[in-house]
């Protein structure tokens, strides 16, 4: 039994670390098969200079003097010790025998250290290895940091609903600040994986369906991560993950095979890694599953044709965890040493947790199949990250300012506000949203109302995470005392297979409801639906029911939530839903049934006092949804950006793709009510004809034309109608949010240009810009109707 299966199986104990509460081994299962034809390699790297982002954050040090000091650190180094770069060891250990991390970090190996909360565990290794190492290199500590470390902030799904890149850049400074005072100097973020398929359990901890959208937050939180430049004060190193493709997962199951045509991949899997890269990221991850045939983590053309050759990618790259082992269980490595060649050769700097580096690299090497120059290569840039980190003049960490920080409250203000932007409002018929705070009862039901750790949602350090506020609370917090609230939790609801992480997260698995048991609590919510003057359902998923290894095969809300629904709304009492969620849930029923639907999302630690905010009118709604919303399971995957094909869903007479239901999405990416209406007027276009490489400028105007103030996502869209290939009905290409008061008006700008107008040519393997006539449409979602046409020429 390998070390994996007996963890799984439970015949192997953690080993936990002495005071951490974070238990997170992240591992998975590796997969199958043998390479496949490499993918093209474009001719010609997508259009654009050097980004500006991208030199400012090597500003700090001159290139010449971090290579210097690279250099005369590597001509003191033996080859055990530069091999100890490239290896990241778990900071717990797996069964009695591991090796301790103090022990290999004394002799040098040990590169970085994942998976430590404790500060003072973290000086203690820290200590080890620039004290009794012999040439006192110091380990780079990576942890994941998410949607923030003791501030908790909405889940990275639902700030792309915000569509709001500056606050993507405060939240991840905050969980730059708390997490860097803690002594974490390198976050496993942001993930930039386009996911299309709700079913795939990731799919809350990206930005969703659009790699326009995507790679907007992926430069967001990269600059909120790092800083203006690696080694910002209180900053942290950023980690683009996972290259690449994951969130292709056949069947949205999690580290399956992916298959994505080159065309795709250009166009839609790699823009938010390209704009990654481009934001001056210092790292990459290696995915763990098998692109087109060939593991992530072994995948010449994904870590050297285009991260090296194309992008020019400067840092460094880290494995996912055990990925370089488990190319021997995909199939592809014969054994793990060879793994280790085939990982090492493909371009992965650094080996996370799989300690297959440390044991074979020496012996590649002595053989003569890995040259001393190939090692030095790779660790150059783990030891010029280091450099840039100011990890040298500053090892330590104050443990008294960190345990202040974890004392303090955290940023509650920016907190509550992000969570607030977050959400989105899919429904509110007759305006029953907001509720009157003079209401004399409330009913708050459902399983997800007076959940703590499931409002946080998932992917946060536990014991560093501050509790959220739940929507319970947060209602009680708005209507004080004089207002009576019942609160009935209704069915339980489980994951019917077990989360590998359930133990980690400290949750107990309990005997499950009976029938009997489950129907008397459905009645004991209906009768406080009943006895109360208005309902807030809140329904959806547990933490645990989404990331990673939570995938799952329909989109139905779990357990008996749909019958509590619909016997809530059967009283005739007005009912609101309020879903706690990462992924979209089938809202066939919910949409035509119940009033007024409010998408909050893993809101995090202020999300019930946000829910209430807008619940009662204290705050407008303002997200967008950032992926199209599936009618049920049957429909995934759908997303707006699809081809017209030769039966356009306009074609006269043309209904659906299917005899059985609608192709359209339920709700469209994009969308979102507010509680006041805009008017989106006067699309200007500075010129009909422009020609390539030149820019055109777009402008709307926009209204508050209702009676409150709020925000609006003003969104841009284009369609190339002929060309080389053809290409999507849709794309977004530019947007906007702004808050308008009552009757407010303004002129939103946009630009086209090179970057706007060119796509991946299948045709013709390259970046192009055509001479062709296109259309723009701009409005509040992506079905917009606002709309123009402009040509490019020669
Ligand atoms: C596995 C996950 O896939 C990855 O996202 C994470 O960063 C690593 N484990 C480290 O925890």
């Amino acid at each position: 039994m390998n070390r994996w299966s007996s963890l799984v199986s439970g015949s192997l104990k953690w080993q936990p670390l002495r005071s951490s509460k974070f238990r997170a081994a992240f591992l998975a299962l590796g997969l199958v098969v043998f390479l496949a034809a490499p993918l093209t390699v474009p001719s010609q790297p997508r259009p654009g200079a050097v980004s500006p982002a991208k030199q400012a954050a090597t500003a700090r040090l001159s290139n010449e003097q971090v290579n210097q000091k690279v250099s005369s650190l590597l001509k003191r180094m033996t080859l055990e010790e530069k091999i100890g770069q490239l290896v990241q060891i778990g900071g717990f250990s797996f069964g009695p025998k591991a090796p301790k991390p103090a022990d290999l970090l004394r002799k040098g190996v040990g590169g970085s250290v994942l998976w430590i909360d404790d500060t003072a565990r973290i000086n203690r290794l820290q200590h080890v290895a620039v004290d009794e190492s012999r040439l006192h290199i110091p380990v780079l500590f990576g942890l994941d940091v998410i949607h923030g470390y003791h501030t908790i902030f909405p889940i990275p799904l639902a700030m792309a609903a915000s569509w709001d890149p500056a606050l993507v850049v405060q939240a991840q400074t905050v969980a730059a600040r708390e997490a860097s005072a803690e002594g974490i100097q390198w976050t496993f973020a942001p993930m930039v994986d386009i996911a299309r398929d709700p079913r795939w359990g990731r799919i809350v901890e990206g930005a969703g369906e659009d790699p326009f959208l995507g790679a907007a937050m992926a430069r967001a939180q990269v600059r909120g991560f790092q800083g203006a430049y690696i080694g910002s004060p209180g900053h942290i190193l950023a980690c683009a993950k996972h290259f690449a493709g994951y969130g292709g997962a056949d069947g949205g199951r999690d580290y399956d095979s992916v298959y994505i045509p080159e065309e795709r991949l250009w166009n839609v899997y790699l823009p938010p890694f390209h704009a990654a890269e481009e934001a001056g990221v210092g790292s990459f991850m290696s995915a763990y599953m098998d692109l087109n045939d060939v593991p992530a983590t072994g995948n010449r053309f994904l870590l050297q044709d285009v991260l090296r050759r194309t992008w020019h990618f400067q840092g460094f790259v880290v494995s996912d965890a055990f990925a370089v082992r488990s190319l021997v269980t995909h199939g592809f490595a014969r054994d793990p040493k060879d793994a280790a060649f085939r990982a090492f050769t493909a371009g992965v700097n650094m080996d996370m947790a799989s300690e297959t580096y440390l044991q074979y690299l020496p012996e590649l090497v002595k053989q003569g199949r890995i040259t001393t120059a190939q090692i030095d290569a790779a660790v150059r840039p783990i030891l010029a990250m280091k450099i840039r980190l100011g990890l040298f003049e500053h090892p330590y960490v104050d443990e008294a300012r960190a345990a202040e920080i974890l004392k303090s409250p955290g940023d509650v203000k920016l907190a509550r506000r992000a969570a607030q932007r977050t959400m989105v409002l899919l429904r509110n018929e007759n305006q029953l949203l907001p509720l009157k705070k003079s209401i004399r009862s409330i009913a708050v039901i459902g399983p997800l109302a007076d959940s703590a750790r499931d409002t946080n949602g998932s992917w946060v350090v536990e014991g560093k995470a501050k509790k959220a506020v739940t929507v319970l609370q947060g209602i009680r917090n708005k209507l004080g005392p004089q207002v009576h609230v019942e609160y009935a939790k209704g069915p339980e609801i489980r994951r019917w297979i077990p989360s590998m992480f359930d133990s980690m997260q400290g949750r107990k698995r309990k005997p499950p409801q009976t029938p009997e048991e489950a129907q008397k609590a459905i009645d004991t919510a209906i009768d406080a639906v009943r006895h109360a003057d208005v309902t807030v359902a809140v329904l959806g998923e547990l933490g645990n029911m989404s990331g990673e290894a939570a995938s799952r095969s329909s989109l139905e809300l779990p357990g008996r939530q749909e019958q509590l629904l619909e016997a809530a709304v059967a009283t005739g009492k007005p009912v609101v839903l309020v879903l706690i969620n990462g992924r979209p849930l089938n809202l066939a029923w919910a949409s035509q049934h119940v009033p007024a639907i409010l998408e909050a999302w893993y809101p995090g630690m202020e999300g019930g006092n946000a829910v209430a905010d807008i619940l009662f009118g204290d705050a407008n709604p303002g997200g967008k949804l950032p992926i199209d919303w599936p009618r049920g399971v049957g429909q995934v995957p759908v997303y707006y950006a699809h081809n017209l094909t030769q039966m356009p869903d306009t074609a006269p007479g043309f209904k659906s793709r299917y005899w059985d239901g609608l192709s359209s999405p339920l709700y469209p990416f994009g969308y979102g009510l507010s509680y006041t209406k805009f008017a989106v007027t006067h699309l200007v276009l500075d010129r009909n004809e422009v020609k390539i490489g030149e820019k055109l400028g777009v402008s709307v105007d926009v209204q508050n034309i209702g009676h409150v103030a709020g925000d609006e996502v003003v969104q841009l869209y284009i369609h190339q109608r002929a060309g080389s290939a053809s290409r999507p009905e849709r794309q977004l290409k530019g947007f906007e949010r702004i808050t308008l008061a009552p009757g407010e008006k303004k002129t939103v700008h946009f630009t086209l240009g090179r970057n706007e107008l060119s796509f991946w040519s299948p045709q013709d393997k390259k970046w192009v810009e055509e001479p062709e006539n296109f259309d723009v449409w701009v409005g509040e979602d992506s079905t917009a109707k606002l709309h123009g046409t402009f040509k490019v020429i020669p």
